[in-house]
């Protein structure tokens, strides 16, 4: 049923624009958010202001340096958004939304702000008002007494440089797809019409907001970039399970620039660290857009280290090859049994063949071993097969496992702990050319090892000597000469850390040198 509905709107989607591809959804095709978006939020912790302080352009100026000192822009967040609770009550003379007080210059001073230091400005807006009740909304459809405002709305936000646009939908109780789907049209028209005055004008990320009341998730792909599935998160770990089990049954509707969102993350507010974690990486195997929630200006190291841990993201931001076809994208719970949970998401690599596979030991009791076997992962797709062989990786350990040939199944090393996760990746190719394991040699012809971040290759006989370094899943990295010699060095300060492998050859022999950067 599910597949014949996706037919459906693919045949639907790819009919109104003229071509059709079998295997690609359209989505909706602006150009953004090709990955789940990254970035801030006010809500979950600044709320309307005064919670913890004003909700106002120091605030959000500071927020923004915060991105930048925490490493949290650098790790990929980088969408700084204003909910609820930053317009004016009443709009200008000439219909215009306006900001308070709050904002004495407007909104474009901060998106200035922001944009300099390489980060991007998100505000909030609803169909009729935002549900506070402290802004006028767009009032589509002239309901609400105030003309529809829909179209001047959006070339402000275009005009003070905004990224990214979430509507909500208090006040409002049907009808959301064809509401929304003339909103982002009008965003969208707003960007061309407001070229020739605001040359920078860029694609907003369009955000829905109706709290999955008219399962946006069969509709939300050709209307927006990504659409809540559920009512609000708040803070605590039972929360956020509870939004993870409504979204996690979504994923046949997620694809690229298209997003199921179980809402912001509450990590660093009311849980442990260990169920922060398993809060992240549960969004992360769910695709979900990762919009923190916390306090980055005063967030400990412990929380800091969850929110950019970049093996971890790159699971969520995973593009798997390029495969925009629905269902694919994002993870699945595969596991769910006797407060155990096993969740598989498949990954780009050459062949689409990689894996991320999460245990969570989501019960209260007591630290347990889990296991899946290589049926269940297989059953997500990808390679998967018996006899092949993989890379292990430990995500939060950040250590190599070494390699797992697929058997009748995998297990954790150790026992998960209560609310906690263990993850890891799944690397299927094989670096090019390497035999492994490496070769062993009582004359070994060359002698790799690692110097702070060089990495030394020394050959015990004159050359020729000549080197490849690939990383773990075998693509090329450099390649080196020693002119002659026997000595060459890779320079490995720019590569990001991980397994790599140096293939040496060195007097009609190749030695396979596996190195870990750190
Ligand atoms: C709704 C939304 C929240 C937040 C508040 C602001 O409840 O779902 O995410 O934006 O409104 O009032």
């Amino acid at each position: 049923m599910i597949s014949f509905k996706i037919g459906i709107r693919l045949l639907i989607a790819g009919a109104l624009l003229g071509v059709f591809n079998a295997s690609e959804t359209n989505a909706l095709n602006n150009g953004v958010a090709r990955t789940p978006p990254m970035g801030f939020n006010t809500w979950n912790w600044f709320a309307v202001g005064n919670m913890h302080g004003p909700l106002d352009e120091t605030l959000m100026k500071g927020l923004g340096d915060a991105m930048v000192s925490t490493g949290m822009r650098d790790a990929g967040f980088r969408y700084v958004n204003l909910d609820d609770a930053w317009a004016a009550q009443m709009r200008d003379a000439n219909g215009g939304l306006v900001a308070n007080a709050g904002f004495p210059h407007g909104l474009k001073p901060v998106a200035d702000y922001l944009h300099a230091k390489g980060l991007k400005l998100g505000v909030y807006t609803g169909i009729m008002g935002s549900c506070s009740g402290f802004m006028p909304g767009l009032n589509f459809g002239n309901a609400g007494g105030g003309g529809d405002h829909t179209a001047q709305d959006a070339d402000s936000f275009v005009a003070w440089g905004v990224d990214f646009v979430k509507v909500d939908r208090c006040g409002v109780y049907g009808g959301f797809e064809a509401i929304y789907r003339s909103i982002g049209a009008q965003f969208h028209a707003a960007v061309a019409r407001m070229l020739p005055k605001v040359p920078t004008a860029n694609e907003m990320v369009f955000s829905l907001c109706e709290w999955g009341m008219e399962s946006p998730w069969q509709w939300g792909d050709t209307v927006g970039n990504m659409w809540r599935t559920t009512t609000d998160i708040t803070p605590g770990f039972l929360s956020a399970l509870g939004n993870m089990d409504q979204n996690c049954a979504y994923y046949p509707y997620s694809g690229i620039g298209a997003w199921n969102d179980p809402d912001m993350l509450e990590v660093g507010n009311g849980m442990t660290n260990t169920q922060g974690r398993a809060h992240f990486s549960l969004w992360c195997m769910m695709a979900a857009p990762l919009i923190v929630g916390n306090d980055i200006r005063n967030m400990d190291d412990s929380t800091k280290a969850i929110l950019t841990n970049q093996e971890v993201t790159a699971v969520d931001q995973d593009t798997l090859g390029g495969v925009t076809k629905l269902g694919v994208i994002q993870g699945r719970r595969v596991i769910s049994a006797n407060g155990n949970e096993v969740w598989v998401k498949q990954l780009k690599d050459t062949n689409n063949a990689d894996y991320a596979i999460l245990f969570f030991n989501r019960s209260n009791n007591s630290a347990t071993r889990i296991s899946i076997s290589t049926a269940q992962i297989a059953s997500v797709g990808g390679g998967m097969a018996a006899g092949k062989s993989y890379y292990m990786r430990d995500l939060w350990g950040k250590k190599d496992l070494g390699a797992w040939i697929a058997g009748d199944s995998l297990t954790t090393p150790a026992p998960v702990p209560p609310n906690d996760v263990f993850m890891v990746r799944l690397s299927a190719a094989a670096p090019t050319g390497v035999a492994v394991p490496a070769v062993k040699s009582t004359t070994e012809p060359a002698a790799v090892m690692l110097d702070k971040r060089l990495v030394v290759i020394t050959a015990g006989r004159p050359g020729p000597l000549s080197a490849d370094l690939v990383d773990a899943r075998g693509a090329l990295v450099r390649s080196l000469q020693a002119n002659g010699g026997n000595r060459c060095v890779i320079d490995a300060r720019s590569l990001s850390a991980g397994v790599y492998f140096v293939n040496v050859r060195c007097a009609g022999q190749t030695v396979v040198r596996r190195i870990v950067l750190k």
